[in-house]
């Protein structure tokens, strides 16, 4: 099974940004972890980290027809963008929302997502450990 995980704006600067928010855990710390998980349940984990909309779009479109599905936090572009949410249906790739900070607790621009509507699953203010649960849900659900 592959999987590809996406991660949008800013999320380079986990560790350093509102750690009370997101955790002192760096991106590479998460990534890491995760890819040593992925390893023990077979799963082939490829990462991308990106502030540019186009740039997670692109890589969407590319992995149409050899990834099994996604886990993606959309970061900011959660409650902004249209665009990669027509890229995920353009795909047909299923996948999970992960966001660090419970969403549903913060600003109230924060409480829709284009994307929940349309994910297999959505994981919420469970910090990293949100995506070693969605990775464990992902071969779960996801079917290759
Ligand atoms: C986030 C929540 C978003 O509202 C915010 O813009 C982020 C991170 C999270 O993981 O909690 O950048 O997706």
């Amino acid at each position: 099974m592959k999987i590809l995980l996406l991660n949008g704006p800013n999320l380079n600067m986990l560790g350093k940004r509102e750690p009370e928010k997101y955790g002192h855990a760096t991106l590479n710390d998460i990534v890491e972890g995760l890819s040593k998980q992925a390893e023990g349940m077979a799963i082939e984990l490829e990462h991308l980290q990106s502030n540019s909309e186009a740039v997670l779009i692109d890589r969407i479109h590319a992995a149409m027809g050899n990834v099994d599905g996604i886990i993606i936090n959309p970061a900011a572009f959660t409650h902004t963008s249209v665009a990669l949410r027509d890229a995920l249906l353009s795909v047909s790739i299923p996948f999970i929302e992960v966001h660090l900070s419970n969403v549903h607790a913060r600003e109230a621009f924060r409480h829709h997502s284009y994307f929940s509507d349309i994910a297999a699953g959505v994981i919420v203010g469970f910090g990293a450990k949100g995506y070693s649960l969605a990775l464990d849900a992902a071969a779960d659900i996801f079917t290759h």
